[in-house]
């Protein structure tokens, strides 16, 4: 992207991704701040920058110390990664914790967002904690705090304990509502004292997409033409169960939280939604209402029984009773469960009505009425990426939902397969990435987003869900062919940490050179 040099403020161009009108908007800011160049002080007081990563993805030690296998570790077992690995070792972090807290201290980070991995810390899914589990984790925040660097905490994310779901089928059934409530309780129990931010659920707006409608993540259930080689499944209903019983256990644990914890460790809770953003493919009334209402199954799927305590009509007219009801002590539950909107952006989603006319089969695609993006796999051909996503994202949460606090949980950006092994320093395009997108950010606060903390995606590369190690987000990269799984630190890790110390976000000469 091309950046110019206008009333002291540096810019992306405008044939780059920002709109003209943003451009102005900036120079605008700029104007009003006597022409200055976009510092951490320009952010409202308390803000809070942040990288993450997730437990599955970069602790490795999978069977060591007590912990049992989750269904990723089962999915990856039997080599259904993007690249047939495993997250085994990963980034190690298990036995790095105290070095990554370092790298965090280095970067002047304020926070690291983590998860906590359940079949580390409860094996067996329930019942007995174990003692190494909560070891670790009282270690790592510890060290955190030692640092000066708050903890925020995933509770789940994504890496359910495998004995559940042999025994009762996981997420499918509604004894996962209790069996997660119970976890989250060990979680506030020995941790909250020192930990501020929780968030229950990461990307339940997501998960059962990915596990029960393409069946192309665990536990693989799908049903026929919507995947392949499924374990079993029905992916006309078990997408919509499955969301429920994460959107309940998310308000159990909140309420439980609530009734015996918030008020003696003053903590704040909240869960995290994928933020996509979906556009109109083309410039037609047909595309445009595609996008609204995938906008509407994608976000409103969670935002509106949280905000009014029942899924969004459009979605009860389209799916009827196989979206399943919200009783009205449950809406209650529900309705105003969080302190803020965790929001991991990403892609922008390029939209077209669906073409599938068969009443029989439906799935979340088809009763949206757009066609699904993964048909084919990850179809690059889909997506896109732009700032003024977020900027609109931002926008609709304010719009639709009261504007809710909101921390921007993730964002960040790959890179390419050809480059995994290299040891690559400078990673120029995601500084840049990364600077475009606060921006965006920046003029969303500017017009009355409650938008709290950024944390980029990610702190070091790991294991990537949707790509094995074939795609790296870290702003740390790691050295997976050596035993130690080394460290170093890339240009853009120079960079966030010049900007947390109070330099400009797009410095004239970079603040370490590389
Ligand atoms: C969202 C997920 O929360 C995270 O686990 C994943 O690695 C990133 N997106 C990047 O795909």
């Amino acid at each position: 992207m091309a950046t110019g040099e206008l009333a002291g403020l540096r810019v992306l161009a405008p044939s780059s991704s920002l709109s003209f009108v943003a451009v102005f908007l900036l120079l605008l800011a700029a104007a009003a701040r006597g022409g200055s160049a976009l510092t951490r002080r320009d952010f409202p007081e308390g803000f809070v920058f942040g990288a993450g990563t997730s437990a599955f993805q970069v602790e490795g030690a999978a069977s060591e110390d007590g912990r049992k296998p989750s269904i990723w570790d089962t999915f990856t077992h039997q080599g259904y990664s993007a690249d047939g690995s495993t997250a085994d070792v990963s980034a190690d972090q298990y036995h790095h914790y105290k070095e990554d807290v370092k790298l965090m201290y280095d970067m002047s980070l304020d926070a690291y967002r983590f998860s906590i991995s359940w079949p580390r810390l409860v094996p067996d899914g329930r019942g007995e904690i174990n003692p190494k589990g909560l070891e670790y984790y009282n270690n790592l925040i510890d060290e955190l705090i030692l640092h000066g660097i708050q903890p925020h905490v995933t509770i789940y994310h994504f890496d359910l304990p495998q004995i559940l779901q042999d025994e009762y089928g996981g997420i499918l059934s509604p004894r996962f509502i209790e069996d997660y409530t119970a976890y989250a309780e060990v979680c506030f129990k020995n941790f909250g004292d020192r930990v501020k931010h929780w968030v229950t659920v990461n990307e339940p707006n997501i998960e059962p997409i990915g596990g029960y409608d393409a069946g192309n993540q665990p536990p693989r259930r799908c049903s026929y033409p919507f995947g392949t080689n499924c374990t079993g499944g029905n992916s006309s209903t078990e997408p919509y169960i499955v969301a429920h019983h994460l959107l309940l256990a998310h308000a159990s644990a909140v309420s439980l939280y609530r009734q015996k914890y918030q008020a003696i460790q003053g903590g704040q809770i909240g869960l995290t939604l994928l933020g996509w953003w979906h556009e109109p493919k083309t410039d037609t009334p047909e595309d445009a209402a595609a996008a609204t209402r995938m906008n509407e199954f994608h976000i409103g799927w969670f935002m509106h029984p949280l905000v009014h305590g029942d899924y969004p009509p459009l979605m009860r007219s389209r799916v009827g009773a196989r979206l399943p009801s919200i009783t009205a002590s449950d809406s209650e539950k529900i309705r105003g469960s969080f302190d803020f909107i965790g929001i991991n952006h990403y892609l922008v989603v390029r939209v077209q009505p669906s073409d599938a006319n068969d009443q029989r089969l439906r799935d979340y695609y088809i009763d949206a009425g757009a066609q699904n993006p993964f048909k084919e796999g990850f179809d690059k051909a889909h997506f896109e990426y732009h700032p003024w996503a977020l900027g609109k994202m931002l926008d609709h949460l304010k719009l639709e939902y009261g504007n809710p606090p909101v921390m921007i949980h993730e964002n960040g950006v790959g890179d390419s397969p050809e480059a995994a092994g290299k040891i690559d320093y400078d990673d120029g395009f995601r500084s840049e990435f990364l600077q475009s997108y606060l921006e965006a950010l920046y003029l969303s606060i500017r017009n009355g987003s409650d938008a709290r903390g950024y944390f980029v995606w990610s702190l070091l590369d790991g294991f990537e869900f949707l790509f094995g190690y074939g795609a790296r987000f870290g702003l740390c990269g790691v050295d997976f062919t050596a035993a130690a799984r080394t460290r170093y630190v890339r240009s853009s890790a120079h960079w966030y940490s010049g900007f947390l110390r109070g330099g400009e976000l797009r410095p004239e000469k970079p603040y370490v050179s590389s």
